[in-house]
């Protein structure tokens, strides 16, 4: 188990799945943590339950003034950033490529991407004066694979990851590391509603074929994507930099 003793994490959507999973395991692994989202209440309680080290902050990550507000607070709080977990993302809405609206695309893309963007633009400085650190992106499957129905997520998933191999090669040579994290269909909150929405009442279908496609004959967890992200925060993943990181049950192995 890779230590994160003594490191400073910032993560975004933390108020459920993921992100809530990932907070909580790198607090355990002993560092302080700023979990971010877009209600305040849902971080700050757990922060609380959390105790010493942890800090809940209400961040709109489409928002670059929210972003850099993040970083402060997590400077002011606990003296400097080490890795930034910027995880924050929506599903949109499924359906066919030509029914879905402008509004739409933006949506998702101000969220996935923008969102990403402002969250590397902001937390550069802080990463550079630490003198190096991890930035870990939330991509997906959908990063690597196409996927009918779900056109502006996935697109804004193959652009994070491009973003991400831009980054790998700009910032290398500071020692600030970029990776995705690329999870496959998790068993939460997200997934129930992209089947939902994809066949409406009978959601249970749509996750039987995608169980069908999965080796492994499952969904992964929440905390399997938060035990990859620790381990890219880690001085272990020193040599880490610049690639997509599957959690996927081995969904893209065939
Ligand atoms: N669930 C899956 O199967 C799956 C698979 C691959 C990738 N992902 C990605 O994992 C990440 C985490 O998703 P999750 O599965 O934990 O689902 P989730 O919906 O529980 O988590 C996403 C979080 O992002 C927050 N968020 C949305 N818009 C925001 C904004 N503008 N500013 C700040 N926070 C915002 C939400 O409130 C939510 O807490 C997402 O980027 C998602 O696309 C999920």
């Amino acid at each position: 188990m890779s230590s994160l003793e003594g490191k400073v994490i910032i993560i975004t959507g933390g108020a459920g799945g993921i992100g809530e999973a990932t907070a909580r395991m790198a607090h355990t692994r002993g560092a302080s943590v700023v979990i971010t989202d877009l209600e305040a209440g849902p971080v700050e309680a757990i922060a609380a339950s959390l105790g010493e080290r942890a800090l809940g902050l209400k961040v709109d990550v489409s928002s670059r003034e929210d972003n850099q507000k993040m970083v402060a607070a997590a400077v002011k709080a606990f003296g400097r950033v080490d890795a930034v977990f910027l995880n924050a993302g929506i599903e949109g809405q499924v359906g066919p490529f030509d029914s879905r609206s402008d509004q739409a695309w933006q949506s998702v893309f101000n969220v996935n991407v923008h969102g990403v963007r402002f969250g590397v633009e902001a937390a550069l400085p802080a990463l550079r004066e630490a003198g190096g650190g991890s930035i870990v992106i939330t991509s997906s499957i959908a990063g690597v694979r196409g996927a009918a129905g779900l056109s502006p997520y996935v697109s804004s998933k193959h652009a994070v990851v491009g973003m991400m191999r831009c980054l790998a090669a700009e910032l290398g040579p500071e020692n600030i590391r970029v990776n995705t994290l690329n999870p496959g269909p998790v068993d939460n909150r997200m997934m129930r509603s992209i089947e939902d929405q994809a066949n409406p009442g009978h959601g249970e279908e749509v996750q039987a074929m995608f169980t069908s496609r999965i080796p492994l004959g499952r969904y992964v967890t929440n905390d399997e994507c938060a035990a990859m992200a620790c381990l890219l925060f880690s001085n272990d993943a020193a040599g880490f930099n610049g690639n997509c990181y599957m959690v996927d049950g081995g969904y893209c192995a065939q």
